[in-house]
């Protein structure tokens, strides 16, 4: 893969750097700016170098039309505060403005574009419309630095095409997210264990399968071990269920068997009547099927306290933890002590800690933990996931 290396003399060159800015935001605030802070390792490098940075990403999902809640802005001051630099923004990404603002950098300046994904061609299927939008995003630039690790599984014109268009390069977090990804594919210490969470089963199927042929435990929560529960037979009231997921879980569940691979479910859950934050809850064991624990109505809405124990110990003893998605509704205090009780475990264990994904990476913070606490927080949660489902990601290959 290309790295800064390659690029060469900076000083005085207009470089693009891709970056994953897409933020969680509340009420225009934003709510945990890791991935703002992961991008500033290349940014500074570059500055640095004597380069004139154009920064340009997406925020969340506008569907190819200006939305001002999506805007870059805050994230463009946000950078500067952290960089403690005047960062400057332009409200648009082509055109006169946008090209004014460029032509107005110095060496070592930065600059922010607006949100990418206001431009329906950005996201294109049609690969001739994503070629003629990165041309454009070209003009006037000397070279493209790719450091939005969160994307590179995505087929988009600034992820891909633009790197076709200009000398390219993979930044310091690209190099840095696929480090700590090899490591866990290709020399994992064992025991090694991953610790799954999130709310859908269906997309993390992909990632069971493969890892089913490398790790030595699984660990089930968040709202997807409900279809695993239900797999097994087990009454899981309304709880989020995957109807048409249950064959395959089933397969997965006899194929651990078969490998010698440990599928750890949960043995009690936190249970609930509605979903809301100080709804009466209790804790029940899920192998009590005959009695229905859950009634009709029941959500479950975080691992229990045993759960959370088990895990934990496993976590302890583990040379290797791999962690991706909540094992609660983390973001109500009475349903964020399996993911509270994750967190520590794997701050504690002796082994090697990542945490991978946008919702894990958000529930520590929120949760109170620094990212010093584990050996990696990954800014990629689709990213990270593909990579170890063994997919090829269209972002890297093009850095070949
Ligand atoms: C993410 O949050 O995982 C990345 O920013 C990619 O966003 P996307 O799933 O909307 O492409």
């Amino acid at each position: 893969m290309r790295t800064l290396e390659s690029l060469g003399d900076l000083r005085s060159q207009t470089v693009i750097v891709r970056c994953d800015l897409n933020v969680p935001l509340s009420d225009g605030q934003i709510t945990d700016d890791g991935r703002i802070r992961a991008s500033l390792t290349t940014i500074r490098e570059l500055s640095a170098r004597g380069a004139r940075l154009v920064v340009i990403s997406h925020l969340g999902r506008p569907g190819g039309v200006i939305d001002e809640q999506y805007s870059l802005r805050p994230v463009a001051a946000r950078m500067g505060e952290l960089l403690d630099t005047p960062v400057s923004f332009s409200d648009t990404l082509l055109g006169h403005d946008a090209e004014a603002a460029r032509t107005g950098l110095s060496d070592g300046e930065v600059l922010v574009l607006e949100n990418l994904r206001f431009h329906p061609e950005e996201t294109s299927k049609d690969a001739q419309v994503r070629r003629e939008f990165a041309e454009q995003l070209a003009q006037g630039a000397d070279a493209f630095v790719s450091d939005g690790f969160g994307v590179v599984h995505r087929q988009q014109a600034s992820v891909t095409e633009l790197a076709q268009a200009l000398p390219s390069a993979a930044g310091r977090l690209v190099e840095a997210e696929l480090g700590v990804l090899k490591r866990l594919t290709e020399d994992a210490r064992s025991p090694y264990t991953v610790v799954l969470g999130g709310s859908k089963v269906s997309d993390k199927l992909g990632v069971i399968d493969h890892l089913l042929k490398r790790v030595d435990t699984l660990l089930i929560g968040g709202g997807m071990l409900f279809t695993f529960l239900a797999a097994q037979g087990h009454d899981v009231g309304a709880s989020l269920l995957e109807a048409d997921q249950l064959d395959r879980v089933r397969e997965y569940l006899a194929e651990a068997e078969e490998r010698g691979v440990t599928i750890v479910l949960p043995t009690d859950v936190v249970v609930a009547q509605s979903f809301a934050a100080d709804a009466a809850h209790l804790v029940v064991a899920a192998d009590a099927i005959e009695s229905s624990p859950f009634g009709e109505t029941g959500l479950g809405l975080d691992i229990g306290p045993d759960t959370a124990r088990r895990f934990a110990e496993i976590i302890r003893e583990s040379a290797t933890v791999f962690w991706n998605g909540p094992m609660g509704v983390f973001e109500m205090a009475a349903f964020a002590a399996g993911t509270r009780a994750v967190a520590e475990a794997l701050t504690d264990t002796p082994g090697y800690s990542v945490v991978g994904g946008g919702d894990s990476a958000a529930a520590v913070r929120q949760l109170g933990f620094a990212d010093s606490d584990f050996d990696h927080i990954s800014t990629g949660g689709g990213a990270s996931l593909e990579f170890l489902e063994g997919k090829s990601l269209p972002g890297l290959e093009v850095l070949a």
